[in-house]
């Protein structure tokens, strides 16, 4: 094993990053209304109640409502020179449509943020990370609504207000591409999958759209010196064959993700997607503000990325497997986590690549890691969890953006996703865990809550020290 310094620049972010529903807990305290995830006690894996329910592990997740102080230091320890979380829209704005915001859920975040600067980390906000708050998805069928921009842009007006001289990055909706294929989680629509029309579901896409450009318009006129990003769920797609037909089939896929970025990036939609949408019959409703409003384009673009996925013409070779969010075809070539995620890190460097050519704005990986059964562990008389399966990860991904840096992409940071554990979004499990930090809870609801270090913790600690080139390839 040869040890080498891949050569990320100076001022690199280095940290981590979680989202409100799935560390916070507290999830009615301080005044919170209940959000989607209050009624999504098995995530993805199983459909929505009417109301919150109590084996929903949501509801304390991790704690960081009651322990943010000891976590922060914990992230401090390790060096984080960032820290990405979000902001819970229903702690400000409880049930989204009312005038005036919850004061007692502005002064967690400024308690937070005082965390943040005791330590020097810098803030990377999401804004909307898959916490529609509850009303909003039950009364408007969340970004079906038009209503729904004039709500998010008077919630984000105040977060710019309040927090605008303390906060430089911020994020309008966490893996905005998800809504076309999670629509109750990333878009807040209630009609089923099965009865919801591409009708509405392209036009809740516009309207996020929309929402996301005006929130950049607003924080220029408010915030001058912000920084705003997208925030794109990455999934690099490689045709099963050497066949055109798979080729073409891989570029019609990437454009379903692609065209997010493309309108966040230039301004207005591109062909191949008016092409999409005369084809499927769809007529959206863009107005001539919309149109004005969406020119307002990105500082920069984040994304996810946990693994890839292939792609065929040849139905019967069509067959999708597990994955982040939208999954894909199984590719013959890689190993996969034990929720069957592939794991790809050269797909890493492709995707910076690719967006790099394509957007030419600095990119900013916002999540990446394993979801692994851990074991807590005594070593040398202390509990920890020897996890070199997710070293090994971590180390293989960002080896890869080393390369892509060392390729000429420009590349802002990197913050390792669930870098405490947190709650799964698609399968709502505690067992899923992705954390450098171990949280003492299960699937039950059980355990102390107490954390502790894992092996992963001092081997991140060493990458940031080294800014990097304690990598090994
Ligand atoms: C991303 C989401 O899709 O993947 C996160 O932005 C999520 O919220 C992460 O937690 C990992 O997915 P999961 O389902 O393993 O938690």
């Amino acid at each position: 094993m040869t040890t080498r310094a891949p050569g990320f620049p100076d001022g690199f972010l280095w940290g981590g990053a979680t989202a409100a529903n799935q560390v916070e807990g507290g999830f009615d305290e301080g005044g919170k209304g209940p959000s989607i995830q209050d009624v999504m006690a098995r995530g993805l894996s199983g459909p929505p109640t009417i109301a919150p329910t109590p084996d929903n592990l949501k509801h304390v997740a991790s704690d960081f409502y009651h322990r943010y102080v000891e976590d922060i230091a914990l992230f401090a320890e390790m060096g984080f020179t960032v820290y990405r979380f979000s902001i819970a829209w229903s702690r400000i704005f409880p049930r989204g449509d009312e005038e005036q915001p919850n004061e007692e859920g502005l002064a967690f975040y400024d308690r937070v943020l005082d965390e943040l600067e005791k330590h020097g980390i810098e803030p990377l906000v999401t804004i909307s990370h898959y916490e529609t708050p509850l009303h909003l998805a039950q009364t408007y069928d969340g970004w079906i609504s038009r209503e729904l921009i004039g709500f998010y842009e008077r919630y984000a007006r105040v977060l710019f207000e309040r927090y605008g001289n303390r906060v430089r990055y911020w994020l309008t909706f966490n893996e905005i591409n998800s809504l076309l294929h999670a629509p109750l989680m990333s878009g807040g629509i209630l009609t089923p999958r099965e009865r919801l029309t591409d009708q509405d579901l392209y036009q809740a896409m516009h309207h996020e759209l929309v929402a996301s450009a005006a929130a950049t318009r607003i924080a220029r006129e408010m915030t001058p010196q912000a920084e705003i990003g997208c925030m794109i769920l990455a999934m690099p797609t490689y045709p099963l064959s050497p066949s055109p037909d798979d080729a073409l089939a891989v570029m019609t896929a990437d454009h379903t993700n692609l065209v997010f970025g493309d309108v966040h990036t230039r301004g207005r939609y591109p062909g191949y997607f008016l092409r999409t949408l005369r084809e499927r019959g769809i007529e959206l409703d863009i107005t001539d503000e919309d149109r004005d409003i969406l020119t307002n384009t990105v500082d920069f673009v984040s994304f996810s990325y946990y693994m890839s996925v292939c792609e065929t013409a040849d139905a019967d070779k069509r067959v999708v497997g597990a994955g982040n969010i939208m999954g894909g075809v199984h590719n013959p070539t890689l190993e996969a986590s034990e929720w069957g995620w592939q794991i790809d890190p050269v797909g890493l460097r492709i995707a910076l690549n690719q967006f790099w050519d394509r957007w030419q704005k600095p990119l900013f990986v916002v999540e990446n890691g394993i979801g692994a059964r851990d074991e807590l562990v005594e070593t040398n008389g202390v509990l920890t969890v020897e996890d070199d399966y997710r070293i090994s990860y971590l180390n293989d991904h960002l080896v890869q953006v080393g390369e892509a840096v060392a390729d000429g992409v420009e590349v802002m940071g990197y913050t390792a996703w669930g870098c405490i554990d947190i709650v799964s979004a698609s399968t709502a499990q505690m067992s899923k865990r992705y954390g450098l930090i171990y949280v003492d809870r299960n699937d039950d609801g059980t355990g102390t809550l107490d954390r502790y270090r894992k092996k992963s913790f001092g081997w991140y600690a060493d990458v940031i020290r080294t800014n990097g080139a304690s990598l090994t390839s």
